[in-house]
């Protein structure tokens, strides 16, 4: 398997869940309340799967990977953009946590904001998604030679591994904090 293949399977998943982030947004616009629960889960999924779990792997392993190679002109500005992507939604993720923190302590928040966000977000992702599985793994793949990609697949599973550990801690830190702020 080339290094894309794990890429492309969790871009399926994003997908899935970037479709629900528009459904939500559809039931919030047609008057609906904001279901906390199920926008922390949303969030959750786009910080630690989508960002931190798949961008992790793109730009700590693929991307830095194809930075010490002779890339064309035209794909390593492919690869800025991306990248630019990756920050946008990052950014948007983090400004969506704010909202709900203001929201949980009772404060009247600006529904329109959150709407904003999960529409932006449902229109970054599948154009980014579209623009990686067709225009720049095809590419990105031919400048790797086979043991370059099976070190890279290697790395990708390493990465994956210490998500789970990283995950927790952050956890109990969390809960430290929260149990340490009620005494
Ligand atoms: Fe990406
Ligand atoms: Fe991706």
């Amino acid at each position: 398997m080339l290094p894309a293949g794990p890429l492309m399977i969790e871009h399926r998943l994003i997908e899935q869940a970037v479709s629900l982030i528009e459904k939500e947004s559809e039931i919030i616009r047609s008057g609906g309340k904001l279901d906390l629960p199920l926008l922390t889960s949303m969030i959750d999924f786009m910080r630690i799967y989508a960002d931190r779990c798949h961008h992790g792997k793109e730009e700590e392993i693929l991307f830095s990977y194809l930075e010490g190679k002779d890339m064309d002109e035209e794909h390593r500005e492919m690869m800025s953009v991306l990248i630019d992507d990756h920050r946008r939604s990052r950014a948007l993720t983090a400004e969506l946590t704010e909202l709900l923190e203001s929201f949980r302590r009772g404060e009247q928040g600006a529904v329109d904001d959150v709407v904003r966000i999960l529409d932006t977000l449902s229109q970054i992702y599948p154009d980014h998604i579209r623009r990686e599985d067709k225009m720049f793994f095809p590419v990105a793949m031919k400048y790797l030679s086979k043991e370059e990609s099976d070190d890279m697949l290697a790395r990708f599973e390493e990465f994956d591994s210490t998500l789970i550990h990283e995950r927790y801690k952050a956890e109990v830190e969390r809960m430290m904090a929260q149990m340490g702020a009620r005494q």
